[in-house]
């Protein structure tokens, strides 16, 4: 089998990139407002209840309206992926992964569909789209090739006892509750869905409220892959209707989910609790919020580290769990940073994404929109406002990217996650002060270091405590493979999704011993 390479980005710098970009958001364009069912074994479901999706970039434009759940459908939902359990979970690992291999090619071929798709539904640019789109393609890759590993490993590694013949099956769990964030709409709810059917089990995959439609475009391109009905399960739903019921569920044997902190130390809780008639402790994979830093040494290079804070800080209008929201710079260089990073983001445009020059999209929604003017107004009282802060038009959920100085290590704009186009500067006296102030939160994702200073680089690596730490590059970005993703403290469980120890989390190992 070829090994497996991460999906190269396009470049939209080649005139026909763009023009086949383009052409792709007509096409999505003109099949705007539609209504998508559920998909229940099989079974396509409308109900009066939708989900109904707008264009962040355009409030009034409705990218689709999607058949909204109710308990009963859950509960049918939950009896279809058992059933199919009973035929799924024994289908060999090579076949399991030959569905995603298949999906994978499906959705290379149509690559720049599914970027307009998110361009429109979720509000990114189109590198960042296409950032998404390629990070879905890599992860059906990268898991299908790590199934095939993990089954050969199951049989090789153990010791070898005269008269015996033993190996280790890893066998799937049973069916799975998928419940992605909207924020990577499609490389999430592709990486947490063919994550678990790949290693045998069933699921059903609730999408997050702001981006189904782009679940429902991937549901539909499994079932052109062929994916026998009922081994994903398409169930939208308000969370206050499905989310807790099926966590609590007595019949459901895992949980995966990425979202914010709130939601998973919630699920965390009530998926604890066992239930009447449950036989197993339920399995979670939580990966939360995080407030990372990027840290700025007196000698780095910094204009490489003030063009990485405006990337890590603005792109995708902050809105990315390894998004930096704070900026932690050393006072010798502290003026020349601040001045330098507010002078590049000066020259972002703020505005709908279909148009090409601007760089910095709409946030997700209304709530999210008042959730970020309400750290503006936090951040006036805790900090000076040297960029931004207001809103950028009424089309869509515009907000200027925004730059606060001079901000205390406990403030709460340092503290809490914000998940916008927000960045907060604190002062630092020298290295260690740096690293006691990044590591002063409750959470642990991402990190970079700017230093030059080869000894900083060696205590960054011992004492910057987080899951994801880059030196002299973004905090942003993890590539499948290249850089597993997941992070500590509040920010969650650590699974490392896109990495070689990602898949035993679906898998229970079964060890056989025959004499012989
Ligand atoms: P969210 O927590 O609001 O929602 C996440 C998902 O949980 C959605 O599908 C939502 O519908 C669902 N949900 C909400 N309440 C539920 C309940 N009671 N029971 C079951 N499901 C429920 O998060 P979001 O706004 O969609 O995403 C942004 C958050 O996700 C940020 O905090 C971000 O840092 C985090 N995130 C983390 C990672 C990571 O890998 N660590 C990656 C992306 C996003
Ligand atoms: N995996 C995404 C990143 O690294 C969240 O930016």
């Amino acid at each position: 089998m070829i090994p497996y390479r991460p999906e190269p980005f396009t470049n939209f710098a080649d005139e026909q990139n763009m023009k086949a970009i383009n052409k792709a958001l007509e096409k999505v364009s003109a099949e705007l407002g539609r209504d998508y069912p559920l998909v229940i074994g099989g079974e396509e479901i409308m109900t009066e209840d939708k989900i109904v999706s707008i264009n962040p970039s355009a409030k009034h434009e409705v990218i689709g309206r999607v058949a909204a759940a109710d308990q009963a459908l859950a509960d049918k939902a939950m009896n279809a992926a058992w059933e199919t359990f009973k035929t799924w979970s024994r289908v060999p690992a090579e076949e399991r992964a030959g569905y995603l291999f298949k999906a994978a090619a499906i959705l290379r071929r149509r690559k720049h569909e599914f970027s307009a798709w998110l361009m429109l539904e979720a509000g990114k640019s189109r590198a960042e789209a296409d950032a998404d789109t390629a990070e879905a393609i890599d992860f059906m890759e990268y898991y299908g090739r790590q199934m095939i590993e993990l089954q050969d490993r199951g049989r090789q590694t153990l010791v070898h006892l005269p008269g015996e013949d033993n190996h280790l099956d890893y066998i799937p769990l049973g069916v799975g509750f998928i419940i992605p964030p909207w924020n990577f709409a499609l490389a999430i709810v592709v990486g947490m869905t063919t994550s678990a059917i790949v290693t045998g089990n069933t699921v059903i995959l609730k999408p997050a409220s702001q981006t189904p439609v782009i679940a429902y475009k991937f549901y539909e391109l499994l079932v052109e892959a062929g994916l026998p009905a009922g081994v994903v399960n398409f169930l939208p739903g308000r969370p206050e209707v499905i989310g807790d019921y099926l966590v609590d569920h007595p019949k459901t044997r895992f949980i995966s989910f990425t979202g914010s902190r709130a939601v998973g130390l919630r699920i965390h809780e009530r998926s604890s609790k066992v239930k009447p008639g449950q036989i197993w402790m339920k399995r979670l994979v939580a990966e939360m919020g995080g407030k990372d830093a990027i840290i700025v040494d007196k000698d780095a290079d910094l204009e490489l580290a003030a063009q990485n804070i405006v990337a890590s800080a603005f792109g995708f209008s902050g809105q990315k769990c390894s998004a930096c929201s704070r900026a932690i710079v050393h006072e010798d260089v502290y003026e020349t940073v601040l001045n330098r990073v507010v002078e590049i983001t000066k020259g972002l445009k703020v505005g709908d994404v279909r148009d090409a020059s601007n760089y910095t999209g709409p946030v997700i929604d209304e709530k999210a929109f008042n959730k970020v003017m309400e750290y503006v107004e936090i951040g006036k009282q805790e900090g000076r406002l040297v960029l931004g802060g207001k809103p950028a038009g009424d089309e869509g959920y515009f907000i200027e990217p925004t730059i606060f100085a001079d901000v205390a290590p406990n403030a709460r704009i340092m503290q809490e996650e914000i998940f916008g186009p927000f960045v907060a500067f604190t002062k630092v006296r020298d290295f260690d002060h740096a690293l006691e102030v990044a590591n002063n939160t409750e959470y642990g994702l991402t990190g970079s270091v700017f230093t030059r200073n080869r000894e900083h680089m060696a205590r960054a690596r011992a004492e910057f405590h987080v899951g994801n730490l880059y030196i002299n590059r973004k905090c942003t970005g993890a590539i499948v493979g290249v850089h597993p993703f997941g992070g500590f403290n509040m920010s969650g469980t650590d699974s490392k999704a896109g990495g070689p120890d990602y898949l035993l989390q679906f898998t229970q190992p079964k060890l056989i011993s025959e004499v012989l």
